[in-house]
């Protein structure tokens, strides 16, 4: 199976963070790219180099990205349709939409069923009904719960204590099942703690170094849920997105499925105190009770994605906290 030279790749959620990202990458490796978001997280401005449309659109000179208000849970055959009508088929999908919260999906389960596992069931019909040469899903570290051997590797038992766990655990048994029954080749990367530049910290539900960042730097308390004790590996957003990429592109039949971390772990309490050192030291560190349905320790076994797709983090913590603190100007 080979791509065209300039395959259309299609992102659902790449106006978030992640996706932003991998939008960027993509572009840089030569391809077309069609984004589908409903922007409920997602900002125009993650995309705001490439929104100058007549330069940028798929029409028009490369490079050539294309952006799609749509909820990826329905509508995503008729949003698409002008597309590949106009440019020709998707070849490549990157699952990157959903409801991203596991405090929000305790909260808020139906949402997250029908977000998260229902757009990856609409995600795969599209692929199945389109010919797709490879889908990517973002899966995460929450599909394990918490386990006894650690780091984890992509064999341990799956018992994951959220619903937000839950159902990216079933978009995964979807994946194997249409790479089973269809012939749809997928590949599930079970992202660990991604950070970086682009991530928004302005909700109460956002990743943890996006909140302690932004209040280091305007001089705030840190609050610390639990002892501080819990631990999580953080992986730079530059590195995952490099994983993401390289899968899309691939040309494995079949699925697969591989952790995408560190190896390495830090407690939340590290963490804080670095930060507030990048901030300036003005910061206070306090404590909040644990939150429910909590992950105590998280680090991933980093063999397997070696193996597949010749992939290792390469950013040290302190230089990808530095990065996200003050962003490198975009080129
Ligand atoms: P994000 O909130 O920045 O990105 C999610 C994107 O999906 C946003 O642009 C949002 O507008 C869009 N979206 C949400 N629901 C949608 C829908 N129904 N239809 C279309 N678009 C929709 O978060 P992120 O951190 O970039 O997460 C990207 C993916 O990676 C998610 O699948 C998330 O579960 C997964 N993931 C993230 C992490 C992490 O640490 N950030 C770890 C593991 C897995
Ligand atoms: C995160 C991601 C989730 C992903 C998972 C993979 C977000 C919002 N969530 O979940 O999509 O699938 O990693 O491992 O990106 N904490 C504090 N204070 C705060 C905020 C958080 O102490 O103000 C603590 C939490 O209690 C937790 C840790 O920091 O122990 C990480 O929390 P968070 O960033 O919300 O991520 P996860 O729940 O691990």
């Amino acid at each position: 199976m080979t791509s065209s030279p300039r395959p259309l790749v299609a992102v659902t959620g790449g106006a978030g963070f992640i996706g932003s990202h991998t939008v960027d990458l993509l572009v840089a490796r030569g391809c077309r790219v069609v984004v589908l978001d409903d922007f409920s997280t997602g900002k125009r401005a993650n995309l705001a180099r490439w929104a100058d449309h007549d330069r940028h659109g798929l029409g028009g000179r490369e490079p050539a990205v294309e952006v799609l208000t749509v909820d990826v849970s329905h509508g995503l055959f008729a949003a698409l349709a002008p597309i590949t009508a106009a440019h020709g088929p998707v070849e490549r999908i990157v699952h990157l939409a959903a409801q991203v919260s596991v405090v929000h999906s305790l909260a808020n389960p139906l949402t997250d069923a029908r977000v998260n596992y229902g757009g990856t069931v609409q995600v795969l019909e599209y692929a199945r009904a389109a010919g797709v040469k490879k889908v990517v899903f973002a899966s995460s570290a929450a599909v394990y719960g918490d386990v006894a051997t650690l780091p984890v590797d992509e064999d341990a038992p799956c018992r994951p204590l959220s619903p937000y766990g839950v159902h990216k655990l079933a978009s995964e048994h979807a994946l194997h099942c249409y790479a089973a029954v269809h012939g749809v080749p997928s590949v599930a990367l079970r992202f660990f703690n991604v950070y970086g530049p682009r991530q928004d910290p302005s909700s109460p539900y956002s990743g943890v170094i996006s909140i302690f960042a932004d209040r280091a730097a305007a001089g705030r308390d840190l609050t610390i849920f639990g002892d501080g004790e819990q631990t999580r590996d953080f992986v730079y957003v530059g590195d995952v997105v490099r994983a993401v990429v390289d899968a899309a592109l691939g040309d494995a039949p079949g699925h697969a499925v591989a952790n995408v971390g560190t190896g390495r772990e830090t407690t939340v309490r590290a963490l804080a105190e670095i930060l507030v050192g990048l901030g300036g030291g003005g910061s206070a560190i306090v404590h909040a009770p644990a939150r429910a349905g909590e992950i105590v320790r998280s680090v991933a076994r980093v063999e397997r994605a070696a193996a597949l797709l010749g992939f290792r983090a390469a950013t040290a913590l302190r230089d990808g906290l530095a990065a996200t603190v003050a962003p490198p100007p975009v080129t």
